[in-house]
């Protein structure tokens, strides 16, 4: 995809999937091609509980035990990104929204501005398969890169190949918080498929395929919703 959209100007997109469904890893490769600005949900919160906001102080424990973080702070967060310059020209976004409000209150805020969801890729994984992806995952936690050990390791082990800090794995990666948070993903995220499918919105690509092919799959996706839009 030589250009975001296939030069049908800015792509604005939701990538759902349940927790290590590969929504980052596809998210930050959008970014680095096509220019998209990433917004993820998850990262920024990560950086609140870092620096102690007073925001990251009140996510914390909803995180820490894999639980979703309430919508109004959620909503709060991702209004200020979404009003940034950067994210004018473009953007993907990674974790969010994930409750219906949130969904409601994004398409609110898009038709305030009379803009649209180009679309919403739903990356589909077997929980089998995520199970064993996150017991295994290091994240960066200076610049959010997201490596595997056994199928994408970094090339000195411990370390990001990108900015040389120390990598590490997530507070949320215990198994038992994990469970948690598929138990969630299911009764308050899944839903959300059904929502954009009814909006005609939703593109299904299975997850499970090595990452270049399924951000294929996304940019083949992305220009057929872009002709789309321009026929109709
Ligand atoms: P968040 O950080 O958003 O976590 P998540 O959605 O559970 O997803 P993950 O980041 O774990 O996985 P991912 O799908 O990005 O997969 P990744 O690319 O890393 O949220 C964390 C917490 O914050 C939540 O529990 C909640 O408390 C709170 N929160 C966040 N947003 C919220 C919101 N909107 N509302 C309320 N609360 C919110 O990939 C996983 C692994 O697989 C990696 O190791 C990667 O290398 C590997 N991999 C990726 N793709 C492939 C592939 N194609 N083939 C093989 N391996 C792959």
């Amino acid at each position: 995809m030589a250009e975001a959209g296939g030069g049908a100007g800015a792509v604005r997109m939701v990538l759902l999937g349940p927790p290590g469904s590969g929504k980052g890893t596809q998210a930050s490769a959008m970014q680095r091609r096509w220019g998209l600005v990433h917004l993820a949900s998850g990262d920024l919160l990560r950086a609140n509980v870092k620096e102690n906001t007073e925001l990251g102080r009140k996510a914390r424990p909803y995180m820490d035990a894999g639980e979703l973080v309430p919508d109004e702070l959620i909503l709060d967060m991702m209004e200020d990104r979404l009003s940034q310059p950067e994210a004018q020209a473009g953007f993907v976004l990674d974790g969010f929204p994930r409750t219906l409000a949130q969904a409601e209150a994004l398409d609110e805020r898009l038709e305030r501005r009379e803009q649209r969801l180009a679309a919403v890729v739903y990356l589909r994984v077997t929980e089998e398969e995520i199970l064993r992806r996150l017991s295994g995952r290091l994240t960066c936690p200076q610049c959010n890169a997201i490596y595997q050990v056994d199928t994408m390791p970094p090339r000195q082990m411990g370390i990001c190949d990108k900015c040389g800090s120390a990598l590490v794995q997530r507070a949320d990666e215990q198994p038992e918080v994990v469970r948690n948070r598929l138990r969630v993903y299911e009764e308050q995220t899944a839903p959300l498929a059904e929502y954009y499918r009814s909006r005609g919105l939703l593109h299904e690509v299975d997850g499970a395929i090595g990452v270049e092919r399924v951000l294929a799959e996304i940019s083949r996706m992305l220009e057929q919703a872009a002709k789309q839009a321009q026929a109709g």
